[in-house]
C-alpha cells in the first residue's frame, strides 16, 4: 500500500492551503504580536524603546507596499486619532516624489518580509534626506531591519502563502501599539481610549477565533462566484480593510474587485454597479450611519449587498441581503475581523474556482525589483 504524501502537505497541518492555515493561525500570531507588549496597568511597552523614546516626533511618514500599504493606512488613522501627523505613502510613488522630511520626522517602513526593494529605496531616500528610520517588520535579519535605525518585529512566524493574512493582522496590532507610544510620548498624557483599545487588542485572539468557528462563508462562496465585479467599502479603520481585501480577492480569485472608500461610490464607481455587483460593505461600529445609506445606494440598483458588522447590529443585518457577523468591539479590532470574515471569503470562492491559492499567477511573495 502506498501513500500519496509530500513533506508540504504535512507543514500545511491537514489544511488544504497555506493560506488557510495562515488564516486560521491569527489567533496565535496575534497573541505573540501584543505578548508583553501591554503592561497590567495599560502601559505599552515596546522592547528597545523606552517610554520618552519618541517625544521628538513631530510628523510620521508611513511607506510600505501591497498589504503592508493597508496596514499603513490604518497606522495614519491610529495616529491621527491621537492628533499625531501621519502621512501614508506608497513606496514605488515615495522613491519618485520623496515627500519633505524635517529633523522630528519619523519614517516607518512596514514591510512582511523587510525585502521589497521600493520600501528598502525608500528607507535610503529617507535616511539620507536626515529623518529617523524604523523598519516594523516580520523578518529578523531583513535587510529593512539592518538598514533601518531600529526595528519593531512582528512576530507573526513565517507566512508561506503569497497572500498575506496573519501578517497584515499582526501588523495593525503592533502599529496600534506603536501609534499609543508614540502619542504618550509626544504630548506626555494618555489618550481616554487607550484603555478600550488595549482590552480589545488583548481580547483580538479569542474574538478572530470566534470570527472563524462561526463564518458561514462557506454556502455563500457558491452564490457569489461569478459575479462581473466584486465592491469593497468602508469608513475609517473599515476603509483600510476595504482594500485590503478586494486586494485579496483579486489576488487569489483573479475576478475584478475594487475596494473603495464609502464615500467615494457617488463620485464615480456608481457608475459601475448593477445586479451583477457583489458589494462587501464593512462596519466598524464608528460612522456606520453613513455606510448604511451607500448600502442603500447600490442596493437601489438592485447589487446584492454582503455586510459584515457586530453580531449585535440589527440593523445593518435586515439592510443587508447577507450578513457575516464579529464579536462587539473597538473599532480598531472590528475592522481586523471584517477582515478575517473577507479573508475567507476571498478564500472560498478562489478555491471553489480551482485558482492556484498559495502561488497566485504572476504574483511573488516578496518583490526585491523596482
Ligand atoms: C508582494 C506580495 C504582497 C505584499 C507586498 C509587500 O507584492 O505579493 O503580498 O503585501 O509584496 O511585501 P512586504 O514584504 O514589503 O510587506
Amino acid at each position: 500500500q502506498t501513500v500519496d504524501w509530500q513533506a508540504e502537505d504535512a507543514q500545511r497541518d491537514g489544511f488544504d492551503h497555506y493560506m488557510l492555515k495562515e488564516i486560521h493561525e491569527q489567533p496565535a500570531a496575534l497573541d505573540r504580536a501584543i505578548q508583553g507588549r501591554i503592561t497590567d496597568d495599560n502601559d505599552v511597552r515596546l522592547e528597545g524603546f523606552p517610554a520618552g523614546e519618541f517625544a521628538d516626533v513631530g510628523a510620521v511618514h508611513l511607506i510600505a507596499c501591497g498589504t503592508s500599504y493597508h496596514a499603513a493606512l490604518y497606522a495614519q488613522q491610529l495616529l491621527a486619532n491621537r492628533d499625531i501627523p501621519a502621512q501614508v505613502f506608497s513606496a514605488g510613488e515615495y522613491t519618485t516624489t520623496p515627500a519633505p522630511v524635517r529633523d522630528d520626522t519619523l519614517v516607518v517602513a512596514v514591510t512582511q518580509s523587510g525585502e521589497t526593494a521600493d520600501t528598502l529605496s525608500s528607507l535610503d531616500i529617507a535616511a539620507e534626506r536626515g529623518a529617523r528610520t524604523l523598519a516594523v517588520t516580520n523578518v529578523i535579519g531583513s535587510t529593512a531591519a539592518r538598514t533601518a535605525d531600529d526595528a519593531l518585529f512582528i512576530r507573526a512566524g513565517p507566512e508561506i502563502g503569497v497572500a498575506a493574512t496573519k501578517t497584515f493582522s499582526s501588523q495593525v496590532a503592533v502599529l496600534a501599539l506603536l501609534a499609543e507610544r508614540i502619542a504618550e510620548d509626544v504630548s506626555g498624557t494618555v489618550h481616554s481610549d487607550r484603555e478600550a483599545l488595549l482590552a480589545a487588542l488583548e481580547r483580538l485572539p479569542a474574538d478572530v477565533q470566534d470570527t472563524l468557528q462561526r463564518s458561514p462563508v462557506e454556502s455563500l462562496a457558491t452564490e457569489l462566484r461569478g459575479r462581473e465585479e466584486q465592491f469593497f467599502i468602508g469608513r475609517g479603520y473599515g476603509y483600510p480593510v476595504a482594500l485590503e481585501s478586494a486586494l485579496k480577492f483579486k489576488e487569489i480569485t483573479y475576478e475584478h474587485a475594487e475596494g473603495f472608500a464609502a464615500g467615494e461610490l457617488k463620485h464615480g464607481p456608481l457608475a459601475l454597479v448593477t445586479s451583477d455587483t457583489s458589494v462587501f460593505a464593512v462596519f466598524t461600529g464608528r460612522h456606520d450611519e453613513k455606510t448604511l445609506k451607500n448600502v442603500e445606494e447600490v442596493r437601489a440598483r438592485g447589487a446584492p449587498v454582503v455586510a459584515i458588522a457586530a453580531e449585535s447590529d440589527h440593523e445593518v443585518a435586515e439592510a443587508a441581503d447577507e450578513f457575516l457577523p464579529i464579536p462587539d468591539t473597538h473599532p480598531v479590532a472590528a475592522g481586523l475581523l471584517a477582515n478575517v470574515q473577507l479573508q475567507l471569503v476571498s478564500y472560498r470562492v478562489a478555491d471553489l474556482l480551482g485558482r492556484s491559492i498559495d502561488k497566485p499567477r504572476n504574483l511573488a511573495k516578496s518583490v526585491t525589483v523596482e
